[in-house]
């Protein structure tokens, strides 16, 4: 190959092994490593491949050993020269490309790089806040070349698999009125229309909603939304769904697709087949058994309920919140009999700090049972305890006396702590689990009214139809959450296609007819012109790859995501704007106000 004039890339780094031996080949890349071994120059070139060994020798080619001389970590290069077995003893088995090295004939810097902040290989030890503010730095790690090649991977899946059911990929506005899902709209002034707004979409629900009454009867996109709301590790303001609605469809059409889908993705992706159906649990079912409806179904410790066994206990801890409408309620712990005094603490302390006021334990030891309120029981009544607990000597009983919901609350918490301590998450392991039969609607204490545990938009259950009006927290709703490893991928619903109904749910939850009309007019009006029955669901995208591969962060499995406090440190965004700007736009901030009465 000519050494002069420009220098074209003929293979990657990571991709050459000892077929490659004798060839003369270009790669191109940057600079991961440079060694220096008396006289000879050991370059690791790193392409979004992999990276492989290029030794630059005096002895084969001066100008090219000059110019390795020279450069430094994350340069970039041109290196043009032979491919060779490396000699016996030298080859690094660490390395995919370690049975070979690259000759160096020819190198030509394409561009230099200044000392770095941190170095990509040293990037897992670096701070967060550094990393985002040099994302491409941290991105250029293999570690993140994984993550988005499988994120790819598996959007393509889902579009082909998808595609071939007869779904249409379409795209929604991103300039929208505000559909309300309980978050905060991102707001967008208008200089058009002086003060007046577009909202950010919290998620497409209205717009796939007309497109199934348009009559496209099978839509999916993979829909960025925005939300400002409290950030979690599993939380972003900006997040990709895969949005999906289907025409003339009931729940179990909609989980059926999702559980091929997911079959699908998951032997496509991983190699693992996932077995159908996956299993089902009522919203009222998942509170009781694990304390949240969003259980972790890969370990047990189930929670039961003890309550009818303790209404006329001596002990008041157990009977004193029994009498106040309250319940109690605990879990087995197997084998957790040698907890130590100290650990029992601990999980006291945790749940106080979750909302109960205590935590009561038993432990069933070899000498018979220890605890602090053996003294205040008759013995009928723990061995009643022991039997409906499902306990053996070597176990560990824990209970909670609360309202429900604070029980439930902290039970399902210690669920997961105990099941943490105790190691008992095989993390190789995908539990879905569909929790279904949801409320329709909860009372908002704060706002002192009734709002959709979903969406307004939620078909409430036939049979339940006429409660709404008489005892509307006990309509149950036709929506399904999908869990996952105890994350919520994803919720839908069959939705009201009756304009009647629909009428009747915003009623419910307090919205006067003139605000229906102002908000949702467009959708109400719609229901009128042939709307079909329909339905559908959204998963969380990034919530998904986060949880398929095994993150514990989201922002692991976004390009650029934004901090907890939902910035962006790679731009610097949210900023000030130009006043200018904010001229034409019709808008001074109260800031400005602030500072006017200061001058
Ligand atoms: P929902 O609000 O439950 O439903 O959202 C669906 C899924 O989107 C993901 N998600 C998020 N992911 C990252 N960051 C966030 N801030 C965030 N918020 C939600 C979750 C969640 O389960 N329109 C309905 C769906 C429907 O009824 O079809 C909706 O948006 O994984």
């Amino acid at each position: 190959m000519e050494s002069n004039g420009e220098l074209k890339r003929t293979h990657k780094c990571g991709e050459l092994s000892l077929d490659n031996t004798g060839q003369d080949i270009v790669l191109m890349g940057w600079v991961k490593k440079r060694r220096d071994h008396g006289g000879v120059i050991f370059l690791d070139l790193r392409d979004r491949s992999g990276v492989v060994q290029v030794v630059v020798s005096p002895d084969i080619n001066v100008d090219a050993f000059e110019m390795a001389d020279g450069v430094r970590a994350e340069y970039v290069l041109a290196v043009q020269g032979e491919v060779r077995k490396r000699p016996p003893g030298t080859e690094n088995p660490k390395m995919a490309t370690g049975d070979i090295e690259v000759i160096a004939h020819d190198i030509r810097v394409l561009n230099t790089a200044r000392d770095l902040p941190f170095y990509p290989g040293d990037a897992a030890g670096v701070d967060e806040a550094l990393r985002l503010r040099y994302r491409y730095l941290d991105l250029r790690r293999p570690e993140y070349w994984h993550i988005f090649s499988m994120r790819h991977k598996a959007a393509a899946i889902i579009r082909d698999f998808l595609s071939k059911n007869g779904f249409l990929e379409l795209e929604t506005p991103l300039l929208t009125r505000s559909t309300p899902e309980g978050a905060r709209d991102y707001l967008v002034p208008s200089r058009v229309h002086p003060g007046e707004f577009f909202a950010l979409p919290q998620s497409p629900q209205l717009f796939k909603q007309i497109l199934m009454i348009a009559g496209f009867e099978r839509y999916f996109q993979f829909a960025r939304c925005f939300r400002d709301e409290d950030l979690r590790a599993d939380r972003q303001p900006e997040f990709t769904q895969l949005d999906i609605e289907m025409s003339f469809v009931d729940e179990a059409d909609v989980q059926e697709l999702i559980e091929e889908m997911f079959v699908h993705l998951f032997k496509g992706l991983l190699g693992i087949e996932l077995t159908r159906p996956f299993p089902r649990l009522t919203y009222q079912g998942a509170m009781a058994r694990y304390g949240t409806d969003r259980p972790d179904l890969r370990f047990g410790l189930e929670i039961v309920d003890v309550s009818r066994l303790l209404t006329d206990s001596g002990c008041r801890v157990f009977a004193d919140p029994i009498k106040k409408g309250g319940v109690v309620r605990g879990i087995c712990v197997p084998g957790g009999a040698v907890f130590s005094r100290k650990v029992l603490d601990e999980l006291s302390a945790l749940a106080v700090e979750w909302g109960a006021r205590g935590l009561a334990w038993f432990i069933l030891g070899e000498k018979g049972i220890r605890s602090p309120l053996l003294k205040l029981m008759k013995p009928e009544e723990v061995d009643s305890l022991v039997a409906e607990m499902g306990a053996k000597t070597g176990d560990l009983l824990l209970f909670v006396a609360d309202q429900s919901k604070t029980a439930e609350e902290v039970l399902g918490l210690l669920r997961l702590e105990l099941a943490k301590r105790l190691n008992l998450i095989d993390t190789g392991v995908f539990s879905f689990v569909w929790i279904t039969d949801f409320p329709l609607l909860e009372y908002n204490e704060d706002e002192q009214r009734l709002e959709a545990v979903h969406h307004p938009f939620t078909s409430p259950k036939e049979e339940d139809l006429p409660l709404l009006e008489t005892d509307p927290e006990r309509v149950r709703a036709r929506a399904y959450d999908l869990v996952l490893n105890g994350i919520e991928l994803g919720g839908g619903s069959i939705r009201i296609h009756k304009q009647e109904v629909q009428k009747r749910l915003f009623s419910a939850i307090g919205l006067k007819e003139e605000d229906v009309q102002d908000k949702f007019g467009f959708l109400i009006e719609a229901l009128e012109y042939g709307a079909p029955p329909h339905g559908g669901i959204a998963l969380g995208f990034d919530r998904m790859m986060m949880t398929i591969l095994g993150l514990s962060t989201i922002r692991d499995v976004i390009a650029f995501p934004k901090t907890q406090s939902a910035t962006c440190l790679l731009t610097s965004a949210p900023a000030p704007v130009a006043e200018k700007q904010l001229e034409e736009l019709y808008i001074r901030t109260a800031l400005d106000e602030e500072s006017d009465g200061e001058n």
